[in-house]
């Protein structure tokens, strides 16, 4: 047993309208209610122990367009919201970008760095993610690092040398447990179905374990490091009862409640 507790977080990319998206913010928070016994308007101040009726703590991160909706409906639960990117700097002549200070300021308590997605579609590198998490920081979000190998990686036996590298070319300075979380997601297991075996996936996240150690020392025992990719109920219990996977980024089955809630239940909920 370790005493990092566990994290469920929905990525639900760039989908979803008002209409949809409202509704899975309030269909997951009405099943939070449901759990920890909360009255359908429970006040705003959430109470620790509501947190301690649920088996892990919850995040979602809908899409820039959906947050502010998405605040208001969880609001009462433990569930967090989080952005999926944020720019380095804190404001100024970016056209179309977010600030982590935006985020912070609509009530995000994280955002997604460094995904898969963003390294492939924007170019962004591990300076650029380090960058993003190091803003992160400064705005008082915690900073959730992706960070995976490629189909062509892994044929060739290089999923640790990549994933070391990546982790230390993005860990932000002043990381802790509490404001940092690593997210391994092998590139080819995103949105395809398939997942390495939960020892396969153990191992690179003890591999990952082992650099953060060499990084920042001890405190790298409290950082919870997720597995992403292709994550649903079927699957989630094996993966996450692996000792160095400490919850899931979920795409996919991040958008209907019922594959969610099934997910989190994999601790026991
Ligand atoms: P998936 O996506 O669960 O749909 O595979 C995971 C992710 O990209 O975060």
């Amino acid at each position: 047993m370790n005493e990092r507790r566990p994290l469920i977080a929905g990525n639900w990319k760039m989908n979803g309208l008002s209409k949809e998206g409202t509704a899975l913010a309030q269909g997951l928070a009405n099943k939070v209610r449901e759990v920890a016994e909360l009255p359908a308007d429970a006040a705003s101040e959430v109470s620790p122990l509501v947190s301690v009726a649920l088996p892990c703590d919850l995040l979602i991160c809908p899409p820039f367009t959906l947050i502010d909706r998405a605040v208001a409906a969880v609001v009462g639960t433990p569930i967090a919201v989080g952005g999926q990117d944020c720019h380095p700097q804190a404001s100024g002549a970016h056209t179309g970008d977010v600030a982590p200070e935006m985020l912070k300021d609509l009530g995000c308590g994280f955002v997604i760095v460094g995904h898969s997605e963003r390294r492939a579609d924007h170019l962004e590198t591990d300076a650029t993610v380090k960058a993003k998490a190091e803003a992160a920081l400064r705005a008082g979000l915690t900073a959730i690092v992706c960070v995976g190998e490629t189909e062509a990686e892994r044929d060739a036996g290089q999923t640790e040398a990549v994933v070391t590298r990546q982790v230390k070319g993005s860990l932000p300075s002043g990381a802790t447990p509490g404001n940092f979380v690593v997210a391994y997601e092998p590139v080819w297991a995103i949105g395809t179905g398939r997942t390495p075996t939960p020892d396969e996936a153990q191992a690179v996240h003890a591999r990952i374990r082992v650099e953060l150690t060499n990084l920042m020392g001890s405190a790298a025992q409290g950082v919870r490091l997720l597995y992403g990719g292709s994550v649903k109920p079927s699957n989630a219990k094996e993966l996450m009862e692996q000792p160095d996977i400490d919850g899931a980024l979920v795409g996919g089955a991040s958008l209907k409640v019922a594959d969610f809630w099934g997910i989190v239940q994999s601790y026991g909920g």
